[in-house]
């Protein structure tokens, strides 16, 4: 957020190296983000190399970060991302995956017209489907927000990407999603700012990860598999003030000019900061993080084993 600092909108996305040098490591109980879905997937699969290799698809893989926890056991990779700067770290880091740069609702869209409907064991979208997600709502750029004017509309849309996504996976596949805790002190705090722009749409912030949430509930009643999330607390941690402003700033509030020019927000993210820095300087970011997994098939997953084998 200094002053020499030439801002550019969604600068974070698009300007190569950025994302990975301003993300701050994220910690929940000893593991960061990324070993949460590592866990998941040594759950499920056990560890890489037990397992026959799986169809794994990502939307929204950034520069490849959460993948990490995923390409061992992958036989295919498709990845996509709407920056191209990301697809190309992406495609440096996994040369043999498949990567496309495509918006998400359209990367879905799009395997499913290729016909790979049921072919995928795992679709995963980690801190990247509340963006697609509020597309349907709002349309974000530099000059600001414009929302959409059918908002009934986009809730049938946005309930749609998430039907779709669910499609791609094979029998007994995983949907593996990683969505923020808009509830926590930091996630206010930057709700406040983008509130002075516009209003969220909905029930407000959280109203992506709730349309998720009840897609994949309305998906378990109708018999088409179970839903299993958890709400985890952490800490975000910035190795000096300075770090943890500019995740504010640049990452947070994608480095819009409204709000990069606006001093109450200035005043209280370093309130924010300041109240949150450690003796040793570090500065300790409360957060949260929705862990999300549904497995796709029958009910009868959930009888005890003996009946299973009876049955
Ligand atoms: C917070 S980053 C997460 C990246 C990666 N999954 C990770 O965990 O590090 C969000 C990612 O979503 C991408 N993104 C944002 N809007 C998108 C959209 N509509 N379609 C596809 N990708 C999008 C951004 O380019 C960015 O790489």
């Amino acid at each position: 957020m200094s002053s020499a600092h030439q801002s550019l909108f969604r600068e974070i996305y698009q300007v190569p190296g950025l994302y990975d040098q301003l993300l701050l490591p994220h910690y929940f109980d000893g593991v960061e983000d990324t070993e949460l879905i590592g866990q998941l997937m040594e759950r499920h699969y056990g560890r890489p190399g037990d397992a026959p290799g799986l169809s794994v698809a990502e939307l929204g893989c950034g520069t490849g970060r959460v993948t990490a926890s995923l390409a061992p056991y992958a036989r295919h990779l498709r990845a996509t991302d709407y920056s191209q700067s990301m697809v190309d770290t992406f495609k440096a880091r996994y040369p043999k995956a498949e990567a496309l740069q495509q918006e998400t609702k359209f990367s879905v869209r799009r395997m499913l017209d290729e016909g790979l409907a049921g072919s995928f064991d795992v679709v995963g979208a980690f801190w990247s489907l509340s963006y697609p997600l509020m597309d349907y709502f709002e349309a974000l750029g530099a000059d600001g927000i414009v929302p959409r004017a059918d908002l009934a509309q986009g809730r049938r849309e946005a309930g749609g990407l998430v039907r779709d996504a669910l499609r791609l996976l094979a029998p007994g596949g995983h949907l593996l999603a990683l969505f923020f805790d808009s509830e926590t002190p930091e996630q206010q705090l930057v709700t406040r700012a983008w509130e002075k722009v516009a209003p969220f749409p909905g029930t407000g912030r959280g109203y992506t990860r709730e349309i998720l949430l009840e897609e994949l509930q309305d998906a378990e009643a109708r018999g088409e598999g179970r839903l299993h999330f958890s709400r985890l607390g952490g800490i975000a941690v910035a190795p000096n003030p300075e770090a943890a402003r500019a995740w504010f700033a640049i990452v947070h509030m994608k480095s819009l000019s409204v709000l990069m020019d606006d001093p109450h927000v200035h005043r209280e993210i370093s309130a924010f900061v300041d109240a949150h820095t450690q003796p040793s300087g570090e500065v300790f970011i409360p957060t949260g993080a929705y862990v999300i997994d549904f497995w796709a098939g029958p009910a009868d997953r959930h009888l005890p084993r003996n009946r299973a084998e009876a049955a």
